[in-house]
């Protein structure tokens, strides 16, 4: 998930959805009043009033250009692992990101693979190790995007996208956008090179700047194997599933809510903040792991929302520390 500001955003649309355009342009490819909650990994979140599936890093392209003419913007759905939709859903296009596409590369004898920004990061993760290559053993078992991770700079386990990604590919809006309804300048692809990510902390450049750009695909740096290491490699895969199984739940979550503060976690302070097993409604702050917070059925965005605010209220006042939103939070709320 990207383009989306870390706190609430509002309506990008401010003048309302010109649906008939939109139907001109996508004809029956556009959904309206499509249930985000069956795309998100907690199953929440209110219908998006115009929907769009991209099934390759092409379409994505295609679409994206197209909204941009109309003058209008949009919001990229990933693997909707890392999101809050709010009940009320969003009142403006949201683009369902399936372009998968993976190809394994060697430049130099250097061995690398270039993914769609819809390919699953744990899948090409997977496959890498499959393959005896190494470098993305952190990344399995992660949820999420390839284009989700670039703009997040997902990590776990020491490392992070900032140290696998060689370049992304960037399709960047019209510098000049035009009122709705009028084309303004023309979208650049682009590629950047991972120094002009500007990546921090589960940030970049991209997260920073919502809405400006799309995530195409992206260009991941993996190492060779010998027979010796290949069982390194898989050794190293199965203690961090051992890892993730023993100490974060199962079941419908959106995976680290919090970021972790500096020096600290996240789920230790809410863990001492005596907060595990906390419920409203149907959301609940995991027993198992503090900084994960479960649907245990049908939870509102709502609810979770107001796990959120619990937690972070708590720890600041028994801790003296400002929690930050890992997750983003999308719609209208
Ligand atoms: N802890 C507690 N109580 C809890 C939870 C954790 O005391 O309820 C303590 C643990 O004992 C440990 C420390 O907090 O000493 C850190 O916990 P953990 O090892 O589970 O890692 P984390 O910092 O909570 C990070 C990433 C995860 C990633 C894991 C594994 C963040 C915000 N989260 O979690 O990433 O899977 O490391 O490397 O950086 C995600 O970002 O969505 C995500 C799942």
């Amino acid at each position: 998930m990207r383009m989306v500001e870390p706190k609430t955003r509002q309506n990008p649309n401010h003048l309302g959805l010109p649906v008939k355009q939109l139907k001109q342009v996508f004809g029956d490819r556009l959904q309206e009043n499509e249930p985000l909650a069956r795309y998100t990994s907690a199953r929440i979140g209110g219908p998006a009033d115009a929907f769009l599936v991209v099934n390759s890093v092409r379409e994505l392209s295609e679409t994206a250009e197209a909204i941009w003419r109309l003058g209008l913007s949009f919001i990229v759905l990933g693997s909707g692992s890392n999101v809050l939709v709010s009940d009320a859903g969003v009142r403006g296009i949201v683009v369902l990101n399936r372009a998968k596409e993976v190809r394994f590369e060697e430049e130099d004898g250097e061995p690398m693979v270039w993914a769609g920004s819809g390919a699953s990061l744990s899948v090409v993760a997977r496959q890498a190790s499959a393959r005896g290559l190494s470098g993305l053993e952190w990344a399995v078992g992660i949820p999420g995007t390839i284009g989700g991770a670039v703009v997040g700079n997902a990590g776990a386990h020491g490392s992070d996208m900032a140290a696998s990604l060689i370049l992304a590919e960037i399709l960047h809006r019209p510098v000049e956008m035009g009122p709705v309804g009028l084309a303004g300048g023309e979208p650049s692809r682009e590629t950047w090179l991972v120094e002009q990510m500007g990546f921090s902390y589960r940030s970049s450049t991209l997260k920073r700047q919502p809405g400006e750009a799309v995530v195409l695909a992206a260009l991941l740096r993996l190492g060779r194997s010998t027979p010796d290491s290949q069982s390194e490699i898989q050794a190293r895969v199965e203690a961090f599933n051992e890892h993730r199984r023993r100490t974060q739940p199962p079941g419908a979550s959106m995976g680290s809510m919090f970021k972790n503060p500096p020096g600290d976690y996240a789920g230790r302070l809410i863990d001492a903040a005596g907060l595990k097993g906390t419920r409203i409604g149907e959301a609940e702050i995991s027993s198992l792991h503090g900084n994960f917070f479960i649907n245990r059925g049908n939870a509102r965005a709502q609810d979770v929302k107001a796990l959120l605010d619990l937690a972070r209220t708590s720890v600041a006042e028994k801790f003296s520390v400002d929690l930050e939103t890992e997750i983003q939070l999308v719609g209208d709320w």
